[in-house]
């Protein structure tokens, strides 16, 4: 028998260890409301665009292609930037937890709304996830990380086996809501049940709410596992106003940038650019090293955006082709266009545990951020170029879909460069009063990425092969340059990143 020793402080750290993978038991309840979060926003994103397009006798709304891409890309932007807002005044006013709890009910009620046949629905229904997942999305991260003590070890591990969960929900998501949407078997069922099968995309949409009420019962039923985790801050009268200063700046700003779909406004656009090289010019000539080190953010920045606006058009672009031009069946037996979202999360499943033993395995040899950054867009930039030659044997009627197996295979591999990297040099370049915001900065990437992917993804057409190939090879290009000028500014952006990897 051992006599009892005073706690280290790693043994501290590690209070609250069981139940789950040897982690605070908090995690399985953060674990299971975020994949069932995910389950309803990848669910129903599997539909979106081919159900805007599909002809209203299919029970779709009949619009275009590029009506169907600024729809795809106005309502993932605002989903990302409403995170900025939603973090904030989490930080500030209500608490993560309740922020969670108010934006997950939020978004139940958005795919609900869907779930109702008409055009006033779906607008209402998409404005509502968006607002809810604002409010969601950055907090419940932030509940993952304030489950660990600073300086315990297991955090990152926390992030990965989180990270899972989200790949997981978007897994299973698309399986369940393309069935239902698309199958001519449930679409038989609801004949045979007395219903309208043209309404199917509907219970697609239904499916996705009644996943995020999964996700809110467990959050519910096992909050006490989360102890004071996320619990709101005294409450402040300065943090209410400032809240809604961020709140309406936000609203602000996805109005210029809806606005920026407008003939005479697209100038605005500009802006993506020349917003963060003037933050790089601004903050890379002072002499401090935290300014220089928000320089290396804005370059990531950058690289995250470019990577974005091609990876994001996996609910568009890649949606329309594996609907319109890809022989979606295995060994002659249909399956619904939708299935092949499922490829990116089964991807990041089979291969992130791979790539966090290969960098442990690494060690020190491992490439920098900005490196990993630029061997992650060098992998889109493989994707969109594997879809040339995809694109031009569209000519001869519809391919094999193993073609998009290819695309996710390289675009997962360049997503592990750059998704889990770029978060945490994120938090370790930022000054530390300021990770919040640049958590905020993180989402802004991804939403202007998104807005990126709408405008790129309505070039998209299905009926000349030759014009699709312009359209992957262009896209490729564009890539290739801006991985091209990170490889070349790594070294200087190593330099402003001053001492940290
Ligand atoms: N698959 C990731 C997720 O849903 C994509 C993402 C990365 C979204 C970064 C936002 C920001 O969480």
């Amino acid at each position: 028998m051992h006599e009892p020793q005073p706690p280290t402080p790693a043994a501290t750290a590690r209070i609250g260890a069981s139940g789950f993978a040897g982690h605070p038991r908090g995690l399985s309840t953060l674990f299971f409301t975020e994949l069932w979060e995910r389950f309803s926003y990848y669910g129903m994103r599997a539909l979106l665009a081919l159900f805007v397009v599909a002809p209203a006798a299919a029970g779709g709304l009949g619009l275009s292609t590029m009506e169907a891409a600024r729809i795809y890309g106005n309502y993932t932007m605002a989903v990302y930037m409403l995170s900025i807002p939603g973090g904030y005044i989490a930080d500030r006013y209500l608490g993560a937890r309740h922020a969670v709890l108010v934006g997950g009910g939020i978004i139940a009620c958005g795919h609900y709304t869907l779930a109702i046949p008409s055009l006033t629905s779906f607008y209402i229904g998409l404005a509502l996830i968006a607002i809810g997942t604002g409010l969601f999305k950055p907090n419940i991260s932030v509940m993952v990380g304030g489950l660990y003590r600073e300086g315990d070890e297991r955090r990152d591990a926390g992030f990965s086996i989180f990270y899972m969960g989200i790949n997981i929900g978007g897994l299973i998501a698309p399986l369940i809501t393309g069935f239902l949407a698309q199958s001519a078997l449930f679409k038989g069922w609801l004949a045979d049940w007395g219903f309208d099968p043209a309404m199917s995309w509907h219970w697609g949409f239904a499916a996705a709410g009644v996943g995020m009420t999964f996700g809110l019962l467990a959050f519910v039923a096992q909050g006490a596992r989360l102890r004071s985790v996320g619990n709101a801050p005294a409450i402040s009268a300065a943090g209410a106003g400032i809240s809604l200063l961020v709140l309406a700046g936000t609203v602000a700003a996805i109005g210029l940038t809806v606005l920026s779909d407008a003939e005479g406004f697209q100038w605005l656009r500009s802006l993506f650019l020349i917003v963060p090289v003037a933050a790089i010019a601004w903050f890379a000539s002072k002499a401090d090293l935290d300014a220089k080190r928000i320089a290396a953010i804005f370059v990531l920045f950058i690289a995250a955006m470019i990577f974005w606006a091609i990876f994001e058009q996996a609910g568009l672009t890649i949606a329309f082709f594996a609907d319109k031009l890809t022989r979606t069946e295995i060994a002659g037996i249909a399956f619904p266009s939708a299935w092949v979202q499922s490829l990116n999360p089964f991807f990041v499943i089979l291969l992130a545990p791979i790539f966090a033993w290969g960098w442990v395995r690494l060690g020190p040899r491992q490439p920098s951020s900005p490196m990993k950054f630029a061997i992650g867009l060098a992998l889109l930039g493989a994707s969109f170029l594997l879809m040339v030659p995809a694109a031009m044997l569209t000519a001869d009627g519809k391919v094999s879909p193993l073609w998009l197996v290819g695309l996710f295979f390289l675009q997962t591999t360049g997503e592990l460069c750059l998704s889990p990297v770029g978060l945490s040099a994120m938090t370790k370049l930022a000054p530390y009063r300021f990770v919040g915001l640049m958590l905020g900065v993180w989402f802004l990437a991804a939403a202007w990425g998104n807005k990126l992917a709408g405008i790129l993804g309505g070039g998209f057409t299905a009926g000349d092969a030759g014009e699709l190939a312009m359209f992957f090879l262009q896209q490729a290009l564009m890539v290739a340059v801006g991985a091209g000028l990170l490889f070349a500014l790594t070294p200087w952006v190593k330099r402003l990143m001053g001492g940290v990897r």
